[in-house]
């Protein structure tokens, strides 16, 4: 973490788990459990429809909320699609884009995540912009090749001043929801070469205001380490989010130098 320049972000991703109806008890549980300073921005990014009572459960504390994904489309005849502007007018923070699931399952491209971080800067939403290579690129030694690639075309035609306000995730395939965690060093490695390409795309100023974080398997036990690294500046967590304890703890990390 470098929380000189840049902001210290944890942001659960509870992907399709949970209920409207629960959204109530866990937010009043992560409440009574996060540390009384501030040392980082917290943000539940949940299913469309319990964002909503996310939204009034959280009035008044420092949680934020966000979406898992945004249509590529601005209005109009796109049956089961949901706009950057309601999720602003939800009052959404930020929005997850080219999660590797929505890559996986939903054909999702490079240049629709692209299109998707432009409809939500364009609405002020931060875009939480998912990248990270499968096992088969790693074991080829092609992951800094391909991140090198999503990073760019997730980017492509964002003003500097925009990008400054972009969130990078660094999820490696294979350590999502796998428990396979990828070592602090590997995690490190990664970031710090999207800092690399954002620097060489933009310049050194824009490069080190950009939030990177570190998702895939982060958990109360293993973000001690991750968080130490200078250039992970938080975490994208899926299945310890889901619990309230420990995702308080993980936001706890974040209070280490
Ligand atoms: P995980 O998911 O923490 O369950 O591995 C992270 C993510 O997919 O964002």
């Amino acid at each position: 973490m470098n929380r000189k320049y840049r902001k210290t972000i944890i942001a659960g991703n509870w992907k399709m788990n949970k209920l409207p109806s629960e959204a109530r008890s866990f937010v009043d549980e992560l409440r009574s459990l996060l540390p009384k300073t501030k040392t980082c921005d917290t943000a539940l990014c949940v299913p469309y429809p319990i964002i909503p009572n996310v939204a009034r459960a959280i009035k008044d504390s420092r949680i934020s909320f966000g979406a898992q994904d945004v249509s590529l489309h601005d209005s109009g005849a796109y049956t089961g699609e949901v706009n950057a502007a309601m999720l602003t007018d939800l009052g959404c923070r930020y929005c997850i884009v080219g999660h590797s699931e929505r890559r996986q399952y939903h054909g999702e491209t490079d240049s629709e995540v692209n299109t998707k971080v432009h409809n939500l800067l364009n609405v002020g939403i931060i875009p939480i912009i998912c990248v990270g290579e499968s096992l088969e690129q790693r074991e080829k030694e092609l992951t800094l090749e391909y991140i090198d690639y999503q990073v760019k075309a997730a980017l492509a035609g964002v003003e500097p001043k925009e990008v400054k306000r972009c969130v990078i995730a660094y999820e490696p395939i294979w350590a999502i929801g796998t428990g396979k965690t990828a070592t602090a060093e590997q995690a490190e490695e990664v970031c710090c070469a999207i800092r690399a390409v954002i620097r060489g795309m933009f310049d050194a100023r824009v490069a080190r205001s950009v939030s990177i974080l570190y998702g895939g398997s982060m958990n109360a036990k293993n973000c001690d380490e991750l968080l130490a690294q200078p250039d992970i500046d938080g975490g994208l967590i899926g299945g310890a989010s889901l619990k309230a304890p420990d995702f308080a703890r993980i936001v706890a990390g974040t209070a280490q130098e």
